[in-house]
């Protein structure tokens, strides 16, 4: 256990050096910026890379995938006809994603198939598993320190006669927009204590510890930037120093005025695999009595990571 703690935290030190994401590092920080928003300009966000007939990602897609990824920390993809869960999963290893987390919901592969679940069934209780709007959140964000969400994946099967779309905002351009206009809210943001977690107790039965955390972090093997952010005011207590509360409210205003928020909605046979980046879900509706809206999820440690999907050991899984 010790020697993982010291793996990361010499992993961190070696992102430290170079992160465009530490206050200090103002140069590398620039020269990120520029070529993130040249690319922003050049690229369009809603371009739909199409799965060859078994059902991957052809490889001559790799460079284009990679500034997709640079620019606005997701890629859509759609394939001819319905992919298994197996497929999906192999899908996402293609980004380097291999980490997979579980939660109560998961099924055995750990892919979260998202319906809307009987009001006898447990899951009925998380807005994900009901027809109902979720807002602004990053997944994962109660994850313990050691099980941060660097990445994830949806994959629409069956998409609900009307809503359930999706809305969707990059983190790492919340980033800039803040450390541009305010870099002392931005470390704010970035305070080990800024976000508290109570403890999920059901029963009597602890089902999740408490846990604290920043909103912005660097993810140790990645370097890239992690973000653990909900909109939920119920369980959850955020630092009340004014210094946190003003940051806090900047997210917020950024989140309800910026152009930049990206409206998606999934298609049958469609699919989304990002970094952990902002998002919120409309409220769905079929007709009938039973709501066939069926959406796949893996969510990942693993940020994603195209060098590590052309690692030859992840070529034979
Ligand atoms: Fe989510």
């Amino acid at each position: 256990m010790n020697a993982t703690i010291d793996h990361m935290t010499a992993a961190l030190n070696d992102c430290e050096e170079n992160s465009p994401f530490l206050l200090e590092n103002e140069g590398a920080y620039q020269a990120w910026r520029l070529r993130k928003l040249k690319l922003r300009e050049q690229l369009p966000a809603s371009r739909v890379f199409e799965l060859d007939h078994e059902h991957r990602l052809p490889q001559s897609l790799l460079p284009q995938l990679r500034l997709q990824v640079s620019a606005f920390n997701f890629v859509l993809f759609q394939s001819e006809s319905e992919i298994s869960k197996s497929e999906f999963l192999r899908l996402n290893r293609q980004f380097g994603l291999f980490r997979l987390d579980s939660n109560l919901g998961a099924d055995v592969d750990k892919v979260t198939s998202l319906r809307v679940v009987s009001d006898s069934d447990e899951r009925a209780q998380y807005i994900p598993y009901t027809n109902r709007a979720l807002n602004w959140h990053t997944d994962g964000y109660y994850n313990p320190h050691g099980r941060r969400i660097g990445a994830f994946a949806l994959y629409c099967v069956n998409q609900a006669e009307r809503g359930g779309g999706n809305y969707l905002f990059d983190h790492e351009l919340m980033y800039i927009l803040i450390r541009d206009q305010a870099p002392d809210l931005l470390a704010a943001l970035m305070d080990d204590d800024l976000m508290r977690i109570p403890p999920n107790i059901q029963n009597g039965r602890v089902i999740r510890a408490q846990e604290s955390g920043p909103v912005f972090s660097i993810q140790s093997d990645s370097c890239g930037l992690n973000m653990r952010y909900t909109s939920r005011p119920r369980n959850i207590v955020w630092k009340s120093d004014k210094r946190s509360e003003r940051a806090l409210n900047l997210v917020r205003e950024i989140l309800m005025d910026s152009d930049a928020v990206i409206d998606l909605r999934l298609q049958n046979n469609q699919g989304i695999v990002c970094n952990n980046l902002l998002h919120g879900r409309q409220a769905f509706h079929d007709q009938g009595e039973q709501s066939s809206r069926l959406i796949y999820r893996a969510r990942y440690y693993d940020a994603i990571d195209f060098d590590r999907a052309q690692e030859p050991q992840a070529a034979e899984v």
